[in-house]
């Protein structure tokens, strides 16, 4: 058939043809490339369980140099310098021109943000170097590996003037190999005290004056060194706008990690989803002698099985035991020993179940209400970043006194010592990546920063008996976009832990002016919906509440993850004066009174244990940047509202038992 002229029927209908093709084919494509990114984020070669390693600690005093213009790291041609301050150069002659020297520079203790070390750093948004010199002596036919707990934001890490990596994301941790670079002691220093060997000791001396041989040896033989940056950027994970501090630097702890050449590096052991007795998971060894016999053993449960690895070292188990169920009334952990040939590795593991049956949340096969409270890392009457065990113990205890049986962690994974304190405390735990507010939902690569961010908080908690939830954002605006991206998100938490419940913060909407509604779209991907409401503080007065009743358009349980209002701690008032503790008290008996008649209520987390810094809250003499809605203040004290909630959990007990 003759084609005449491009307005004939049979052009228009190729062409229509050709149309449809290409639009199915970008789809496609699209959808392709979502997935390969999806694909391309592997599992971190993370070693898990550093608590119960052999490690040495780097922690203490690190020189540093501000370095705002990242002039340790480019070039003037703004080209990244291959003479940067990761060389640790130090001038060899009166000619030698060197402008920087770590050494004579000042220091800042790590763990610990370097806002709340120095007033000049308060606001500090860019680049700091840190450098820890330090000896080694490692044992023959071991393997040693650098691990932090973090790093905010956007960590570069150098050994001995060597590139190790980088790592982006200021909540998760991190580690390199170092076992080809790390340098030995010196013959002469053979035996000579300053020579760490593994094994928990710590004895790394905090700064001496050093004198260095010409392969920038000081006294010690190795030099770490780590450019670290905070500064915030659009296609980040989080973006630009957060209600929380910022806080730069080495923010948790820093080990060098001693292992077996062949060494136990990742394993999940929980009980197999909607099983009470079977113990399902998998262990992944690292290094040569990869397909090997390896046992797992729970003595006080008289459970002692053997599995055969493959070649790639991995290898997944099944088997039934007598376990006594890990709740927030019995926190029970067993030590659970897992051998290899030649490395063996402990772990103190809680076995529980989580599931949801309609709108309820069962633990254990029985209904529970989670009687929670949020939590934001900041260190108990500090204006630092928490860190430490104390600081996970004093947090968590307060949340035990408030009678609290769950708490969420805000709004992105916190240190280790949370989910392991939470274990011991029997306190139930809401963990969660900072897909915060509003990111750039069509950038790829901020897709794949979300998506090593879960998997590694994934990777390091999971498993800890008291994480049954994680999340995958907070206040996110609905959008096609959102949606599809946070969907990406469920399916790899799914992929990589079946046990656990997926949720995620989202907002409200009205059916008429007094019925708020849960009916975000992105409610159909998750298993628990979590919704935060300001009725009484950003949205009207207190009395708001009595006009509300609640409606969802899912057959989901619902957790009130935040709700709430400020108070300055020790300031009072009537009850309709803002800022008062009056106020956030009456607040909270009319939201308790509101929420207490909402069916489909499976917990809440009220907004917040205690009032931490953000940028975004500057009202002085009241916040002068700190978020006052803290039910205990930023000097440890106890607000009125505190005790408004500590009564509505007790009374919650009380109908549970
Ligand atoms: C939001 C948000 C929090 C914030 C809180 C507040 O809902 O999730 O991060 O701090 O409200 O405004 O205090």
């Amino acid at each position: 058939m003759k084609v005449d002229s491009a307005g004939s029927p049979q052009f228009v209908k190729l062409s229509f043809v050709l149309i449809i093709f290409f639009a199915i084919n970008l789809m496609w494509h699209g959808l392709q490339a979502r997935e390969d990114t999806a694909k391309m984020v592997v599992p971190p070669n993370l070693v898990i369980n550093v608590d119960h390693r052999s490690t040495v600690s780097l922690n203490g005093k690190w020189h540093v140099i501000i370095d705002p213009y990242e002039n340790g790291y480019y070039d003037y041609r703004y080209l990244p310098s291959k003479n940067g301050y990761f060389k640790n150069a130090k001038a060899r002659n009166k000619t030698e021109l060197i402008e920087y020297d770590f050494d004579k520079s000042e220091a800042l203790n790590v763990p610990g943000d370097w806002n709340s070390q120095q007033d000049k750093l308060f606001f500090y948004e860019g680049t700091i170097w840190y450098k820890k010199s330090f000896d080694y002596q490692r044992k023959p036919n071991t393997r040693v590996f650098v691990y932090f707990g973090a790093a905010n934001y956007h960590a570069i890490v150098y050994l001995n003037g060597q590139k190790l990596g980088e790592h982006v994301g200021g909540f998760t941790p991190f580690n390199f190999e170092i076992t080809k670079l790390v340098r030995e002691p010196r013959p002469s220093q053979e035996g000579s005290p300053s020579a760490v060997s593994s094994g928990r000791t710590n004895r790394v001396s905090s700064i001496p004056t050093v004198h260095f041989d010409n392969e920038g040896r000081g006294e010690k033989d190795n030099f770490l060194i780590v450019k670290v940056d905070n500064k915030r950027l659009r296609e980040g994970i989080p973006t630009v706008n957060t209600d929380w501090w910022n806080y730069g630097g080495l923010t948790r702890r820093v080990e060098l990690i001693e292992v077996p050449e062949t060494f136990i590096r990742d394993y999940f052991i929980q009980l197999k989803k909607g099983s009470l007795k079977t113990v399902a998971g998998w262990i992944q060894l690292d290094g040569k002698q990869s397909s090997q016999t390896i046992t797992v053993e729970i003595p006080e449960a008289n459970v002692k099985q053997t599995f055969n690895t493959n070649a790639d070292g991995y290898v997944e188990f099944e088997f039934d035991a007598e376990l006594q169920l890990w709740s927030p009334e019995n926190p029970m952990l067993y030590d659970v020993l897992i051998k290899s040939q030649p490395d063996s590795l402990s772990d103190s593991i809680g076995f529980r179940s989580v599931e949801t049956e309609g709108t309820k949340i069962l633990l254990n096969g029985k209904p529970i209400f989670l009687r929670g409270i949020c939590i934001h890392e900041q260190a108990p009457k500090s204006k630092a970043r928490a860190y430490s065990k104390e600081h996970a113990e004093t947090l968590l205890g307060w949340a035990k006194e408030m009678n609290c049986n769950f708490v969420r962690l805000a709004h992105y994974p916190h240190n280790e010592y949370m989910p392991r304190t939470a274990d011991r405390l029997g306190v139930l735990v809401w963990s969660e990546i900072p897909v915060y507010w509003t990111i750039l939902w069509e950038n790829e690569s901020t897709l794949k920063n979300a998506l090593s961010q879960l998997t590694e908080m994934i990777t390091r908690d999971k498993n800890r008996a008291s994480v049954i939830l994680w999340s995958v954002a907070n206040e996110t605006p609905v959008g096609d976009a959102r949606n599809e991206f946070l969907k990406t998100l469920v399916e790899r938490a799914k992929s990589l832990d079946p046990t656990r419940l997926i949720t995620a913060a989202m907002e409200k909407s009205y059916e008429g002016r007094n019925k708020p509604v849960i009916n975000d779209p992105f409610g159909q991907y998750v298993d628990v919906l979590g919704c935060n409401e300001y009725i009484g503080w950003y949205e009207g007065l207190p009395d708001r509440c009595d006009l509300y009743t609640w409606g969802t358009i899912y057959d989901k349980p619902v957790i009130i993850s935040e709700f709430g209002g400020g108070a300055l701690g020790g300031f009072h008032a009537d009850k309709d004066t803002r800022w008062s503790e009056e106020y956030q008290e009456y607040l909270y008996e009319k939201q308790i009174k509101m929420l207490e008649k909402v069916p489909f209520m499976a917990g809440t987390s009220p907004w917040i244990l205690t009032d931490f810094m953000s940028p975004r809250r500057p009202l002085p003499r009241i916040q002068d940047y700190w978020n006052r809605k803290g039910l205990i203040s930023d000097k440890g004290k106890k607000k009125k509202a505190f005790y408004v909630m500590q009564r509505f959990y007790e009374k919650h007990k009380q109908n549970e038992q």
